[in-house]
């Protein structure tokens, strides 16, 4: 099996390649949208969502190349959703995947609209050609509503504003995991779930493959909150500290580093034997996973 750096590099590429095809074009009018949304999708980042979307494809031994557009939908919310959190109304950065972010580039109006603008962009892919040529429009409409749930008042959505709501309160745990598990995991477990929808998976796999994202995206947010305290700003391209520093509701901050360094190992545990079932087609994720709770970017 190819290394998974290299698979990661192979993905990454297959990604971007996709969304430069599938992003409106500078030439198109009004062209300084159309720069700042392609700012932000193509200023770097893991492309982890998308990733992930593809490698449940193949769990269920789908073809990857007819979802990128679903996969690449995926980045677009994300970036969306990066963009709107960096804002001075939220959390106020300037350093966004090594680069100035949106709004210190094109003001917070055109930051707003970009993300706006992405955020739509993401429903326009799942909902038209190529997509629309290739799967049945009732298996379309059903990845749809659930990428939609997991990124709106129900889901990430949810999550930001208790985010925004619980900065500088004291807040138990109920609160903490309800904010992780909206603002991050919702999305990170639809990228999954829609995967595993559009590459023919059973019902019984997409519900493992769902199980799977959702204690990943949870662990992803902890490991994101403990690099926040421990990482390196320069390799993160983005400022850290800013959590301390804003009061933000987080694992280290309510359970310490270590005792949250343990339960994103346990995530990960439980989300890697939701798979049991996969055998060796669930490597990949399986890889991920390991990945997602190691990493130091
Ligand atoms: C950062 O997401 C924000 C969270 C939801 C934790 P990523 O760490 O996936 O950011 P990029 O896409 O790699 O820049
Ligand atoms: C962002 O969480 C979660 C979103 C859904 C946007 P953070 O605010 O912790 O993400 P970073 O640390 O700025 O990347
Ligand atoms: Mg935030
Ligand atoms: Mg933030
Ligand atoms: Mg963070």
């Amino acid at each position: 099996m190819e290394p998974l750096d290299a698979y990661l590099r192979r993905q990454r590429q297959l990604v971007e390649e996709a969304l430069d095809q599938l992003l409106p074009g500078t030439d198109c009018y009004p062209p300084v949208l159309m720069e700042a949304m392609r700012y932000s999708v193509f200023a770097g980042g893991k492309r982890l969502r998308p990733i992930l979307l593809l490698a449940a494809t193949e769990a269920v031994g789908g073809e990857v190349t007819a979802v990128l557009p679903a996969a690449c939908a995926l980045e677009c919310i994300h970036t969306y959703s990066m963009i709107h959190d960096d804002l001075p109304a939220m959390d106020d950065d300037d350093y966004r995947r090594g680069k100035p972010t949106n709004h210190k580039v094109y003001g917070e109006a055109m930051a707003i609209l970009a993300g706006d603008a992405l955020l739509t962009h993401a429903f326009e892919l799942l909902s038209g050609p190529p997509l629309s040529e290739r799967f049945p429009a009732t298996l379309l409409l059903q990845v749809a509503h659930r990428i939609a749930r997991a990124a709106g008042s129900f889901g990430m959505i949810g999550g930001q504003v208790m985010d925004v709501l619980c900065e500088g309160q004291q807040v138990d745990t109920a609160v903490l995991e309800y904010i992780h598990r909206h603002k991050t995991a919702a999305l990170i477990e639809a990228a999954v779930t829609a995967g595993g929808l559009l590459g023919g998976g059973t019902p019984q796999e997409v519900a493992a493959l769902q199980h799977y994202g959702h204690c990943l995206g949870w662990a992803f947010q902890i490991v994101d909150d403990l690099l926040d305290v421990e990482g390196d700003a320069a390799q993160l391209g983005k400022a850290v500290g800013r959590d301390a520093a804003q009061g933000k509701v987080t694992y280290p901050a309510l359970l310490g580093v270590e005792a949250s360094r343990q339960r994103a190992l346990s995530l990960m545990h439980e989300g890697v034997a939701a798979l049991a079932a996969f055998g060796p087609r669930a490597e990949r994720l399986r890889q991920l996973a390991a990945y997602v709770v190691s990493r130091q970017v």
